[in-house]
């Protein structure tokens, strides 16, 4: 993997869960080690399907820092900064927007799944569209290279890269293609079966007590065939045994072996694997607690990061400029 710049953003849409943690957010904390990383809080992104309703907005940008400060990214070493305190983003979307033919942004496949999907909401907008570009403009206008992000965003990120090429194309040779690095965690499926989301109400929050840890646990679906605790199991076709595969890796050859030979039942498995998961929570859990204790710390490392980003931000867009005929 190359030595380029490293950028991720997430959209403030509420807490976050193991399918981030896993899905991402571990990787995020690793890649800090291996280069210079950019790392930003979406508002405007999450302006796109949430503009009727933005009163939590400004909550969700400082809890997200928060979970990020306690999982282990580090303000110091990572620049940490708010989308919206980057206008430049803006600006280079617009010129961005210029050259997306809009075949390319009505193909992407979110966009047709979240239309259908998010019936309650009007978001057959302008800026819901645009979503893509925006996105290219985060990272170009920081020249990310390496873009940690879960699986579902690898539509956005091909799309990035054609949208560079295109540039380069049009103007000269200006920005790499940026890759995306994905996690080499198995997928973690929320306690239904499905993918891990706050909208299906199937995750198990980062700052689960406990008690809600066990209790999700135990609900989780698991192989169908188990219906009594002496009939055996699939655990591949049981959910809580993908968590074991991140929770339980010292333990694993001998789980799948108790649940193929229904030595123990899945109220013993899960047991297990909540008490691993409430016990790895619990640092996290901590340090998010004593965080909360400094009041504007949040908006204070937004600010140090706006102040970070922004020459490097001026330089990538003047040079925009001075390609596309605007200097
Ligand atoms: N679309 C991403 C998500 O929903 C968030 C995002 C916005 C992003 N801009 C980005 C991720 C740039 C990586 C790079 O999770």
């Amino acid at each position: 993997m190359g030595k380029g710049r490293i950028l991720s953003g997430y959209r403030p849409t509420g807490r976050l869960h193991l399918g981030h943690l896993w899905g991402n957010l571990r990787r995020m904390v690793e890649l800090q080690e291996e280069g210079d990383c950019y790392f930003f809080v979406a508002d405007w992104h999450a302006l796109t399907t949430e503009y009727q309703d933005p009163h939590k907005l400004r909550e969700y940008v400082e809890e997200m820092v928060l979970d990020w400060l306690a999982v282990g990214l580090d303000p110091w070493r990572s620049v940490i900064y708010r989308q919206s305190d980057l206008p430049q983003v803006a600006e280079f979307q617009l010129y961005l927007s210029m050259i997306t033919p809009l075949g390319w942004l009505e193909r992407v496949p979110t966009y047709k799944e979240q239309l259908e999907q998010l019936k309650n909401k009007d978001i057959a907008t302008h800026g819901f569209l645009g979503y893509p570009v925006l996105q290219a403009a985060d990272i170009l206008i920081v020249r990310g290279e390496r873009v940690p992000v879960g699986e579902d965003q690898l539509p956005h990120l091909e799309l990035t890269r054609e949208i560079v090429r295109r540039f380069n194309f049009l103007y000269g040779k200006t920005f790499e293609e940026p890759q995306a690095v994905l996690s080499p965690s198995p997928r973690i499926p929320g306690t239904d079966g499905r993918k891990m989301s706050k909208s299906y109400e199937n995750y198990i929050g980062l700052d689960d007590e406990p008690s809600l840890v066990r209790e999700k646990v135990l609900s989780m679906v698991t192989d169908p065939a188990r219906r009594t605790r002496r009939d055996p199991g699939e655990p591949e076709r049981c959910s809580a045994f993908q968590l074991h595969k991140v929770y339980s890796v010292d333990r694993l050859e001998e789980i799948a072996g108790n649940c193929r030979a229904a030595g123990w039942g899945c109220v013993e498995c899960k047991g297990l694997l909540a008490e691993r998961v409430i016990e790895d929570l619990l640092p996290f859990q901590r340090k998010r607690r004593e965080l909360e204790k400094e009041p504007g710390l949040a908006w204070e490392v937004l600010r140090q990061g706006k102040e970070r980003v922004q020459p490097l931000a001026d330089g990538v867009l003047s040079e925009v400029r001075r390609r596309m005929g605007i200097d």
